[in-house]
């Protein structure tokens, strides 16, 4: 792919209302734009990181045995009046009438759709379990968006149900999800702190947040630096306290941002929908369910805020929209240019993702917006590839430069990259 067909919008500058380092980072580098507050467009660099994560959790999700579907964001009100949540949720709702003058809004979440979905398909026990999941958009109408995709009006969400028979179940499942959520993070290369949390407006009663610590986190753990220990503040959990499980150290309070969300909902949507099955017996009882999610676009804004420097960000190599970008420091120079086509080819054969910066730009801005984007290992087309038949492989995160005979380019720069 050429720099100059991709549409990346780099910005020298700071731009002017952003607090956080992601914010900045992602505007600057030309990921993401701001249509208004709270609402974002995902340019082509950012929606490569999307998908990448997207397709990290797909791996996951189905690994565990969960199914994806695709639900509508438009949903009538009066499903959400079954539960309760036209109420508990209308603080974010989005909501208007159609032209048929019915009462809608754009799905904040989904456990409503999917409940009345699963309950008009699932008889008997004989079909439980069952596990569906998808990717989507969601909408709500935050007071206060922030922080650029970290807290959004409209953002993307992973969400998963599972469905079971009993609460021996649920446990199963929320454990399959439990398991699949630290693996998507470790792909993610973060690290986060796992809390029994407060179920809220959903219902039930375990759930668990995945939060990973951040200057720009808008909740709060306390936290051992000992042992790792988490826990939201409350009875013998105060900063300053010795830590109740290792009792090496004193407990910190940290702000942390949430990444994922699972619980064991129970019965709270079945038994308001009506979505029960016949059991063994022939006996009606209602579904159990759980549900879980990850704020897809969120973890980008997360990755970025754990992962940069006074330059740019740092992609892990996982989630980085490309693998390698080629700088050709004179794109006039017909030997450059041809062995940059060489070098993109060869590395994309081995399933690479190459970016190719043969922009008419000086050198300086070539190294800093390529700084800026981040992209794990650069190779560096220049002066001394026409006079001594070498490049330079540069890793962005450890700055680590390697001079390799142009012979051997594609080894070297294939094997940085590990494949
Ligand atoms: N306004 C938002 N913008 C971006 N991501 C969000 C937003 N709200 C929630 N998320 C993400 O979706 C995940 C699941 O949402 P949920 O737990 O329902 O959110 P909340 O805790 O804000 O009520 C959260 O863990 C978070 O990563
Ligand atoms: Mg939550
Ligand atoms: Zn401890």
């Amino acid at each position: 792919m050429d720099w100059s067909k991709f549409f990346i919008p780099t910005l020298k500058e700071i731009p002017i209302g952003t607090e956080a380092v992601s914010h900045q980072l992602l505007l600057r580098a030309g990921l993401v734009h701001m249509l208004t507050s709270g609402v974002y467009s995902y340019l082509p660099l950012g929606l490569r990181v999307l998908k990448r994560i997207e397709n990290i959790i797909r791996e996951e999700m189905n690994a565990a045995g969960a199914v994806e579907l695709f639900l509508p964001v438009l949903q009538p009100i009066e499903l959400w009046q079954r539960t309760g949540r036209d109420k508990t949720l209308a603080e974010v709702m989005i909501r208007f009438k159609d032209k048929k003058n019915r009462d809608m809004c754009l799905g904040p979440t989904h456990e409503e759709v999917i409940t009345d979905l699963v309950k008009g398909f699932v008889q008997s026990y004989r079909q439980l379990p069952i596990n569906l999941y998808q990717i989507q958009t969601k909408f709500r109408d935050e007071i206060r968006p922030r922080f650029g995709i970290v807290r959004a009006c409209e953002f993307i969400m992973k969400d998963a149900y599972s469905f079971d028979k009993d609460k021996e179940g649920l446990k199963k499942s929320y454990e399959l999800m439990y398991q699949a959520y630290k693996n998507i993070f470790k792909r993610c290369r973060l690290s986060p702190v796992i809390i029994e949390a407060d179920s809220g407006a959903m219902g039930g009663d375990v759930s668990h947040e995945f939060l990973v610590t951040a200057p720009i986190g808008e909740d709060e753990v306390v936290l051992c630096p000992a042992c790792g220990f988490a826990s939201v503040e409350g009875d013998s959990r105060h900063p300053g306290q010795k830590c109740p499980q290792c009792a090496k150290e004193f407990l910190e309070k940290k702000t942390a941002i949430e990444l994922g969300h699972v619980f064991q909902l129970g019965l709270k949507y079945s038994s308001a929908l009506g979505a029960n099955y016949l059991d063994e017996k022939g006996q009606e009882k209602p579904i159990v369910m759980g549900c879980y999610g990850i704020g897809v676009s969120r973890l980008i804004a997360a990755i970025v805020e754990m992962n940069h420097d006074a330059k740019g960000i740092i992609w892990p190599a996982e989630v980085a929209p490309f693998d390698v970008e080629i700088l050709v420091l004179k794109t006039d120079e017909p030997q450059l240019m041809t062995l940059a086509r060489q070098l993109e080819q060869e590395l994309a054969r081995r399933g690479l993702a190459v970016l190719v910066d043969e922009r008419d730009e000086s050198a300086g801005v070539k190294f800093n917006d390529a700084d800026l984007i981040g992209i794990p290992f650069r190779v560096i087309l220049g002066k001394k590839t026409l006079s001594d038949k070498t490049v330079e492989i540069k890793n962005r995160r450890s700055g680590a430069v390697q001079l390799v005979p142009v012979a051997s380019a594609i080894e070297k720069t294939a094997e940085c990259v590990g494949s």
